[in-house]
């Protein structure tokens, strides 16, 4: 029988760090929690010199963990540089920010050369590999080099970006052709599926077989979209088991007024900034709401040897303070904001709590925040979803609130509208929403994909086929 590795550079390790993940880590833990394999990637330490650098490996609830340190270099140019100081803004649509250095680019082929050869000593030929994220384009290449004939998909968690970005980018023709030495190619939305065809067709001269398929050098490659859920029956019973009051926010202090929920990482695609700008005109538009409502705001630091992502933690300081300053009455301020990381189900049941969320994205490949408040919600007494057009999630839920995070006028009018929303309109939207989450949930995400990466291996499947992937209930 094979057995399915998977790689992604942060592993959500069972011990201490499993509560706190972020977004791809918990839906890879949900993922693989129910069949089990082997979870490859980086252990979030560093090292000094690359002889300190070996594989470390633990077992837990069936799954095994495999990870080692990135040295201080590879830290640098791997992970701050090509990866989130390159990759990242080019694919969040912010050529402005983009910086390239050659020596960056090296090292990010030579990490991902590693993990290859990590891959090369655990893999049997039948296994089945699954490799995650924009820190790893070009991993199946080195695979294939290493003769590896495996089956190996690739799921991008981000978006994709447009191929006048890709033009931007010196190495953008080396990537994209290390990319097509992946068997299936996944994305978020259908949206970044064309894109990804696009920029595949213009570099590769590929045999565009439909609008999934292509044939590159003998290689028969599947490009669709996957948009990943979350596991709604799971955050419904965390939410409901948490203590009513949580030691981030007290909401005994808030029981007269309606709260707004708000989580990011704190990074420019997310549209914080935006946000408060909002919020202040709001403030200044409606007096009469002042003391009636609390924005609660968990912003996590991140990145933060990336010079870009350090400048923004002093702007969100500045602007929450200036805020508060303003507004903030003897025994009431509006803007309560915490920069620690909470737990995970902690997140549930502040969720559960909070009368409304507010996700106002820049550009996002899903955004699991949108998802999770939803799948928190009391049935009975559900909040409100304000979601930004340019998450992947709006493509799923365009029964939120949808607003434009460029157009104040649009986030003022939303918040009013979730303000003042009445309870069977609350429901009946929660309704449509919640009904899509579990129809296509995390479990359809993961065997969806790997139905599609199994495929020339119909009788060796350790996972069941579904049928109607993306059917959202509520489109049709
Ligand atoms: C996004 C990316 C993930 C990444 C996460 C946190 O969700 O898609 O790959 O792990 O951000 O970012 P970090 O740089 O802290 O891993």
């Amino acid at each position: 029988m094979s057995k399915l590795i998977v790689l992604s550079n942060r592993v959500s390790l069972p011990h201490p760090d499993k509560s706190t993940a972020g977004g791809l880590a918990v839906a890879l833990q949900d993922a693989l929690d129910d069949i089990g394999g082997t979870w490859v990637g980086w252990n979030g330490e560093k090292v000094n010199h690359p002889d300190e650098q070996y594989f470390n490996q633990t077992q837990y609830n069936g799954v095994e963990y495999m990870t080692c340190p990135l040295t201080e270099k590879q830290y640098q140019d791997y992970y701050c540089g090509f990866s989130n100081n390159t990759l990242w803004p080019a694919m969040h649509d912010r050529p402005d920010l983009i910086e390239y250095h050659a020596e960056q680019y090296e090292t990010y082929q030579k990490v991902n050369q590693l993990f290859a050869q990590q891959l090369d000593q655990i893999a049997q030929p039948n296994d089945i590999i699954w490799i995650h994220d924009y820190h790893f384009l070009s991993v199946a290449h080195y695979c294939r080099e290493l003769g590896m004939q495996n089956r190996i998909g690739f799921f991008l968690h981000i978006p994709f970006a447009d191929l006048k970005i890709w033009d931007l980018l010196p190495t953008a023709s080396n990537l994209i052709h290390d990319l097509a030495q992946y068997d299936v190619i996944g994305l978020q939305t259908e949206s970044d599926q064309k894109q990804c065809l696009n920029v595949c067709h213009h570099f590769l001269n590929a045999q565009m077989m439909n609008s999934t398929e292509m044939i590159h050098q003998d290689r028969h490659i599947t490009v669709q979209h996957y948009p990943i859920g979350v596991n709604p029956e799971l955050i419904q019973k965390v939410a409901q088991q948490q203590n009513s009051t949580s030691s981030i926010f007290e909401f005994d202090d808030f029981q007269h007024q309606q709260t707004i929920i708000s989580v990011d990482r704190i990074d420019y695609s997310k549209g914080l900034i935006e946000r408060f700008s909002a919020f202040e005109e709001f403030l200044k538009m409606y007096p009469e709401y002042h003391q009636h409502f609390t924005d609660l705001q968990i912003a996590c630091p991140c990145r933060m040897d990336v010079p870009t992502y350090e400048h923004l933690f002093e702007q969100v300081k500045l602007k929450v303070e200036s805020i508060n300053q303003e507004f903030s009455q003897q025994d009431w301020q509006p803007i309560n904001c915490t920069h620690e990381t909470v737990e995970h189900d902690t997140l549930m049941s502040i969720y559960r709590q909070s009368d409304i969320c507010w996700v106002n994205s820049l550009r996002d490949g899903m955004n699991l925040v949108a998802k999770e408040y939803i799948a928190a919600q009391d049935r009975l007494d559900p909040g409100v979803l304000i979601l930004s057009k340019y998450t992947g999630a709006a493509e799923q839920m365009p029964e939120a609130l949808i607003v434009d995070p460029q157009n104040r006028a649009s986030m003022v009018n939303a918040l009013n509208t979730a303000l003042k929303m009445s309870k069977a309109e609350r429901l009946e939207r929660y309704q449509y929403l919640i009904n899509g989450l579990k129809h296509f949930d995390i479990n359809d995400w993961r065997n969806a994909f790997l139905k599609d990466l199994e495929a020339d291996d119909a009788s060796d499947q350790f996972v069941t086929p579904i049928e109607e992937p993306f059917k959202n209930i509520a489109h049709s």
